[in-house]
């Protein structure tokens, strides 16, 4: 399944990444249909700017995706309460039984809002424990049913694979690159608006481990960086195709329910 092609570039529509002050810079947001790193090092937020653009899109009627392969549900939902954010306003389904998937999902329907769907792959893989998977490659599989399984019940259109790190360690790929590249071709053809987690050393250059920043279609980066005792957190735009955008660094910040970007100019930040 090839992208669409559009008439007008106004056309091309755009997810919002719901960091104030940077969508501005991105011609509104990440064109749908992406596959965009989320790569940062520990504690950069990475999660969190993923969450919070599935919280915020689900509050305007969509349905969201969330696969997290290391950060149980209960964790993630104490996390988000800690953000602020209000749950009579969405509706939040955590799949953590692959035989109640079908059920969990009716819970997409219920509310007016959209939903955000936690998939807890670590109770999931506690849960088929019993069930021998000796192909190591086939928890690549378990998740593509999964993801599979949930995009034929309900209309997701955003998808969120939190880390591909972790992805890399439960999968232990003979040939990483070739896979990777599959990986791709399956996120393409199910046509979601994709953030992939990617977790990489602090001040590392690269941003995947493999080939990910060559295949996706965009990179944002978020790091911290020293500013005298101070630790800042920036962010940037390093590619996003079919966009005009800004690259240059800005600082994160979380602030009152809302990610804010603020734009260092020639001033400092601190
Ligand atoms: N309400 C809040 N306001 C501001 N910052 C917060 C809030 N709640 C948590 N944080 C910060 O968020 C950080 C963790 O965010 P998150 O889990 O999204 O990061 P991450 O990059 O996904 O981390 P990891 O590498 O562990 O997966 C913590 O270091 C914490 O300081
Ligand atoms: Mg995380």
């Amino acid at each position: 399944m090839g992208e669409e092609i559009v008439a007008r570039k106004e056309d091309i529509k755009r997810v919002k990444t719901y960091i104030d002050g940077f969508d501005e810079h991105l011609q509104g947001g990440i064109p749908a249909g992406h596959i965009t790193l989320i790569a940062g090092s520990a504690g950069t937020m990475k999660s969190s700017v993923c969450l919070n653009i599935m919280y915020n899109e689900a509050i305007n009627g969509r349905i969201g995706l969330y696969l997290s392969l290391e950060q149980s549900y209960s964790s993630l939902i104490n996390h988000m309460i800690n953000m602020g954010y209000d749950f009579q306003k969405i509706n939040l389904v955590v799949i953590k039984d692959l035989a109640k998937i079908h059920e969990s999902l009716a819970k997409t329907k219920s509310g007016n809002g959209g939903s955000l769907i936690i998939v807890d792959v670590g109770c999931i893989r506690k849960e088929i424990k019993e069930v021998k998977i000796d192909e190591n490659r086939s928890w690549l599989n378990v998740i593509k049913n999964i993801v599979k399984k949930v995009a034929a019940e309900v209309r997701c259109e955003l998808f969120v694979l939190d880390s591909m790190k972790a992805l890399y360690v439960l999968s232990k790929f003979k040939n990483p690159r070739i896979e990777l590249f599959y990986i791709f071709e399956f996120l393409r053809d199910i046509g979601m608006t994709t953030y992939l987690v990617s977790e990489i050393p602090p001040n590392s250059d690269s941003l995947g481990e493999y080939d990910e920043d060559f295949l996706s279609d965009g990179i944002i980066n978020i790091r911290l960086t020293p500013f005298r005792r101070n630790i800042v957190r920036e962010v940037r735009v390093v590619k996003m195709r079919t966009t005009n955008c800004n690259h240059d660094v800005f600082s994160l910040e979380f602030k009152d329910g809302r990610f804010k970007a603020l734009y260092g100019g020639q001033n400092p930040l601190l």
